[in-house]
């Protein structure tokens, strides 16, 4: 049976109905779930029951599984799933600000899979942006400046304080990045740029880099470009990390929201400048 999608949105975001992420995809299923993150971006699946073994089987399905560089609180036996907690005791959340995931690796994710076995009674939502709509919104004359600068994503700028993992180089992953990026499958353009990790625009003076960023930070939070999910026990996203951020609330505080993250590996980003403007 094909899956049927319901927009959340009118630019981001699609609730997915039919579908049992616990059980082996067919060839039309997963066609029809690569099919709708293309074009929606964001995907959301409720009433689902994933063992951390279904649920790297579900994230298998678009690639091989990325390793955190971070030591985020990993599930045992399983290095390959983030857990993502908060509670009373809880002094940060992952994601409080604007970002793509683990942008400062050379090879940025292609995207994540989080399940949510607890949600609060009201809030934890997540908040998701297009960054094809950022790109869109900007001008011509924008657009041609930022598509020849590049930029550092810092790790250190977001897991400074927390032990590196210590088979990787390194103490926290770094890397430059072009500042608007090209899908690599729609072709489509989309801004790079994101405040938990980018730190400096390199072509720029730093007063230069700082001025530019904070106004393409600000940019990206334009309602416009969002959609927001309101968690329920049991329910997952999967989200394209290549051209959405996502912002966790934490607005819930005592109360507890408790999952699980499956992320894909991804590729270099690149921008593929438009032959007539080059
Ligand atoms: C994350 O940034 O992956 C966490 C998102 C969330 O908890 O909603």
């Amino acid at each position: 049976m094909p899956i049927s999608t319901r927009k959340v949105s009118p630019v981001i975001g699609a609730e997915v109905e039919n579908v049992d992420l616990s059980l082996p995809m067919t060839e039309e299923q997963l066609r029809g779930i690569r099919d709708a993150l293309l074009k929606h971006l964001v995907l959301f699946f409720r009433n689902q029951h994933l063992s951390p073994d279904q649920h790297k089987a579900f994230g298998r399905c678009f690639g091989p599984l990325h390793i955190h560089p971070a030591p985020l609180g990993v599930l045992e036996g399983h290095r390959e799933i983030v857990i993502i907690k908060a509670d009373e005791n809880s002094t940060h959340i992952a994601g409080e600000e604007w970002h793509s995931d683990v942008s400062c690796d050379a090879e940025p994710p292609l995207g994540s899979i989080l399940y949510l076995k607890e949600a609060p009674p009201t809030g934890g939502d997540t908040l998701f942006a297009s960054m094809y709509a950022a790109y869109d919104a900007l001008s011509e004359s924008m657009r041609q400046f930022l598509g020849g600068l590049t930029a550092i994503h810092d790790g250190a700028r977001n897991y400074e304080g927390r032990r590196p993992d210590p088979t990787r180089p390194g103490e926290f992953p770094h890397a430059e990045h072009s500042v608007i990026r090209t899908h690599p499958e729609t072709g489509r353009k989309a801004l790079f740029v994101n405040r938990l990790f980018t730190t400096r625009v390199v072509q720029l003076t730093k007063h230069e880099s700082d001025t530019l960023l904070e106004m393409l930070f600000r940019h990206i939070e334009n309602p416009q470009f969002q959609c927001r999910f309101r968690w329920e026990p049991d329910s997952a996203a999967f989200w394209d990390n290549r051209c959405t951020q996502h912002l966790a609330l934490w607005d819930y505080y005592p109360h507890r929201r408790y999952g699980y993250r499956v992320t894909i590996g991804g590729d270099k980003p690149f921008c593929r400048r438009d032959p007539l403007s080059d």
